[in-house]
């Protein structure tokens, strides 16, 4: 299997969405673990309900609108300031522990390493650069098409501009609705199933399952 392109999604796969729990712990005691779940599950409901009804707006704006719905939920005083606060710690998510290494590593094989995510160049940008992998990783954004993945014209714009044949792509997702889209498209596939979950029953079956991206350096096919 010849993979000229490692493609990895950015949220919940390279970065941990839920370490905005300990700020909004600082800013709501007791709440942080519910607005961060409640956070993530509305933002990736509004990007769909926005990709469905053709009605494209930015991803921080989706973010900032679910943390806004999150907060009303949780009967949560919703300042302009905590919106701000909490938005900034979107920019500043802890990277998972093995990507650095991994990346690092996967480099050494000249093959191109880029992410693909839903969200904005000014929101990948500064997270990328404060968790030091601009050496290793290009970006890709759907603003730039305006088409949220897992629809297929996000997934066709990122393989037009790698100009590689679909399955010369190995894309990387921990989210299964990413890993669907992708595999439904023609990428390869590896699922980093970090939260030990079973297989969603959507018809698609991941070439790949890791439990983290460390997995990817004992795939020899892929280093062949
Ligand atoms: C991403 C999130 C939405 O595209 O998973 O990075």
């Amino acid at each position: 299997m010849t993979i000229k392109a490692y493609v990895y999604d950015a949220y919940g796969t390279l970065f941990d969405v839920h370490s905005v729990t300990k700020k909004a712990e600082l800013l709501f005691e007791a709440h942080g673990k519910a607005i961060s779940e409640e956070w993530r599950k509305k933002q990736v409901e509004y990007f769909m309900l926005h990709q469905l009804t053709g009605r494209y707006i930015p991803f921080s704006e989706i973010t900032r609108n679910a943390l806004l719905y999150t907060l009303k939920k949780l009967s949560l005083q919703c300042n302009e300031d905590a919106l701000d606060s909490l938005m900034e710690a979107y920019l500043e998510l802890k990277v998972y522990e093995e990507v650095h290494n991994t990346l690092h590593k996967i480099q050494k094989n000249d093959v191109k390493q880029v992410i693909f995510s839903n969200g904005t160049y000014k929101m990948l940008e500064p997270l990328v650069k404060k968790r030091e992998l601009t050496d290793v990783l290009d970006l890709l954004s759907i603003e730039d098409v305006k088409q949220y993945k897992p629809a297929p014209g996000a997934y066709q714009y990122a393989q037009e501009k790698l100009c590689v044949n679909r399955d010369e792509i190995l894309f990387l997702s921990s989210n299964f609705w990413d890993i669907t889209g992708a595999a439904t498209f023609g990428f390869k596939t590896a699922w980093i199933n970090r939260g030990s979950l079973p297989l969603d029953v959507l018809g698609v079956k991941p070439h790949y399952i890791f439990s983290s991206l460390n997995d990817l350096l004992n795939e020899k096919e892929l280093h062949s």
